[in-house]
């Protein structure tokens, strides 16, 4: 029997040990969930693209953030269903809007959930493109202010975190200019910096009604060939004063995420999107996998490719893993 000096099975002999060696450490406190609020009474609503979401009226919030509460989930990321859309998605910056509603209900009910919201225009136009248009373009500089707009009426409403996802060019750096004029200069920005043009945003676009009536996002959103174009989006964002940057979707993106947590000194977010969750859903229903392994696995991933803090439509389902000690 010739001698084996390194027995990488010393440390893999008990649970106990395997526990002590991980070199991926994830917590409940990194996760953040995705909500879905819908304008209207009593309503809770099964998105069919997406198992086990749904959009809620912001009287049902409560009992989603007693589950997310229970299972340490402290962070929510907001998306809203206006009751009506126009060429401008002016529904996005009302007062009492539907995210602006949702701000308040849950500032004033349920205080220890920090409020995150993503500030967009899709879901609120009536073309349902991220930004003005001009033509059939997306004119980058006339969008700004509105975005702007919708920062400041989220921050009015309680926000405690904005994630601009539009990907005009300067938005960071303009809506940081607007918040700070206006003494929000505490309020921190989570730029959705390196969002690339993508196919598993489907569900979602579903979800929230906001499928471009023509054409397509490639105008702003990223080129899924470039990886040096989603270091330099980051830098860029963090120089016009992102706090945090976003890389998105996450499980096709592990490369990307690396180098962009290797390039940038801020924290680098990933949102897991709509179509991975259904995907592992779909694949769990048909019984051809295990999806609580699955959610573990391909979560510490993420975690594993340098993101510090996740956006996951199954973040109450990790949160009660990392609670069981199976992973984290
Ligand atoms: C809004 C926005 C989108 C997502 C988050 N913010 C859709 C899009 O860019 O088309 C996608 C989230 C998901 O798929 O889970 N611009």
């Amino acid at each position: 029997m010739a001698e084996i000096r390194y027995r990488a099975r010393r440390l893999r002999g008990s649970d106990t040990l395997r526990r002590m060696v991980r070199e991926t450490r994830i917590s409940q406190d990194s996760l953040i969930y995705p909500v879905f609020v819908k304008a209207g009474k009593n309503i809770q609503e099964p998105i069919s693209a997406m198992d086990g979401q749904y959009r809620y009226s912001v009287d049902r919030l409560g009992s989603l953030y007693e589950q997310l509460l229970k299972v340490g989930v402290t962070k929510v990321l907001f998306f809203g269903l206006p009751e009506e859309k126009d060429p401008q998605g002016s529904g996005a910056y009302q007062p009492e809007g539907i995210i602006q509603t949702a701000l308040r209900y849950t500032a004033a009910h349920y205080p220890e959930m920090f409020r995150i919201t993503d500030v967009c225009m899709c879901a609120y136009t009536s073309h349902g493109h991220c930004g003005i248009l001009e033509g059939e373009q997306v004119d980058n500089d006339k969008t700004l202010p509105y975005l702007a707009k919708i920062a400041l009426s989220h921050a009015e409403a309680g926000a405690q975190m904005l994630a601009p996802s539009d990907m005009m060019d300067g938005r960071v750096g303009f809506i940081r200019h607007a918040l700070d004029t206006q003494d929000y200069t505490a309020l921190p920005i989570m730029a959705y910096a390196v969002k690339y043009c993508s196919a598993f945003y489907s569900p979602f676009r579903l979800a929230v009604d906001s499928t471009p009536a023509f054409g397509d996002r490639k105008t702003y959103q990223m080129d899924y060939h470039n990886k040096n174009e989603g270091i330099q989006a980051a830098l860029q964002a963090v120089q016009e004063g992102a706090d945090l940057v976003m890389v998105k979707p996450a499980l096709a993106y592990l490369d990307v995420i690396q180098k962009v947590a290797e390039q940038v000194r801020v924290p680098v977010a990933a949102y897991s999107v709509s179509g991975e969750y259904a995907m592992i859903k779909a694949a769990a229903k048909a019984g051809y996998l295990d999806e609580a392994q699955v959610i573990g696995e391909s979560t510490v991933g993420i975690f594993r490719a340098g993101a510090r803090i996740l956006i996951s439509y199954f973040a109450r389902e990790i949160a009660g893993w990392i609670a069981q000690g199976r992973i984290g």
